[in-house]
């Protein structure tokens, strides 16, 4: 087992982080015996049980929601996603089309703030300061992946434009203001349905400011959890955004990555399970998972990235 990677520590470290938001978020405790929530989606492919479990108990805590954000089944993988995904920089959204879309649409300044919530281990906040110059904010709840993301800001020379944070976006989307983009990459419904997520990031942003969301068009209408592109356009319509451009991922582009990406998940899985052969069911269904998010995510839903104005 590597350094850097004791799980024992991530455990505590990852429910210190959850419990410090519950007790600086306005006292209220509550989320973390379980807020009440109806989900409706969730990220490609994160049908997992728990989201089924979800639907049924009505029940779901920020760490559920931050295992399923990772395909985890279970929030007792949780300790184990920093060692699993230690090969990975990118973890959902792809830095190239964020960073296409904003040079295309958006005119970038060295004073231009962008916030980049659950941001992983910084891919995308990294790469738009260091090719634009501008200065990002990125927040998430792991600290094994916030210290990555400070690594590779200094590494790519933009420690300067960059502050990486540890903290529960459930709670600090409330308090962040003033951004003239916020970025959602690959997060799914942590920040509740469609509709609610629209109208907290619009918060973040000054009048006229921009929306990226990173999630996926279903293809059937009846079901909830996926909305379709029209179902989604009218919810674009009752939140007041209006859609500049939306970049559906291609199937074979999402094939490729998601090869490469299991061969190291795999590996590391089966080096977990050597060393903890009593948790070794953990390991197999998270392979599994991530291989049912593939299938999904190249044959039943179409992962797409959009850019939204606030209007
Ligand atoms: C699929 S990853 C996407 C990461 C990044 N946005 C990207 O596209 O590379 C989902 C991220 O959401 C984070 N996350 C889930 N729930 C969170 C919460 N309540 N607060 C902060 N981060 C959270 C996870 O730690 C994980 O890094």
């Amino acid at each position: 087992m590597e350094k850097g990677y004791g799980i024992e520590e991530n455990e505590k470290a990852v429910s210190a982080a959850v419990e410090n938001a519950a007790i600086n978020g306005n006292g209220n405790t509550s989320f973390i015996k379980g807020e009440r929530i109806k989900p409706y989606r969730s990220w490609p492919g994160k049908v997992s049980k728990l989201n089924i479990y979800g639907r049924e108990m009505g029940f779901v805590t920020v760490e559920e929601k931050l295992a399923k954000s990772l395909t985890a089944e279970s929030v007792e993988l949780i300790p184990y996603l920093p060692y699993l995904l230690q090969d990975l920089w990118e973890l959902g959204s792809s830095p190239r089309d964020i960073l296409k879309m904003i040079t295309k649409h958006i005119l970038v300044s060295k004073e231009t703030k962008v916030l980049d919530l659950a941001c992983g281990k910084g891919a995308v906040s990294v790469n738009l300061a260091k090719e634009l110059g501008c200065m990002v904010k990125g927040i998430d709840i792991i600290p094994e992946f916030i210290d990555f993301a400070v690594q590779k800001a200094q590494e790519f020379g933009v420690g300067e434009l960059c502050e990486f944070l540890v903290g529960d976006i459930t709670e600090l989307v409330k308090t962040e203001k003033d951004y003239d983009i916020v970025i959602l990459g690959a997060v799914g419904d942590v920040l509740g349905n469609a509709e609610e997520t629209i109208n907290l990031l619009k918060k973040t942003i000054k009048k006229g400011g921009y929306i990226i969301i990173d999630d996926a068009y279903g293809n059937d209408e009846n079901n909830p959890q996926y909305p379709t592109r029209e179902q989604w356009l009218a919810i674009f319509n009752k939140t007041g955004v209006k859609l500049i451009e939306d970049k559906i991922i291609e199937d074979d582009e999402i094939a490729g990555l998601n090869n490469e990406q299991q061969k190291w998940i795999i590996k590391r899985a089966n080096e977990l399970k050597e060393k903890f052969p009593e948790k070794a069911y953990l390991f197999d269904s998270y392979i599994q998972s991530q291989q049912t998010e593939c299938i999904e995510l190249e044959n039943e839903i179409s992962g797409v990235t959009m850019l939204l104005k606030a209007v």
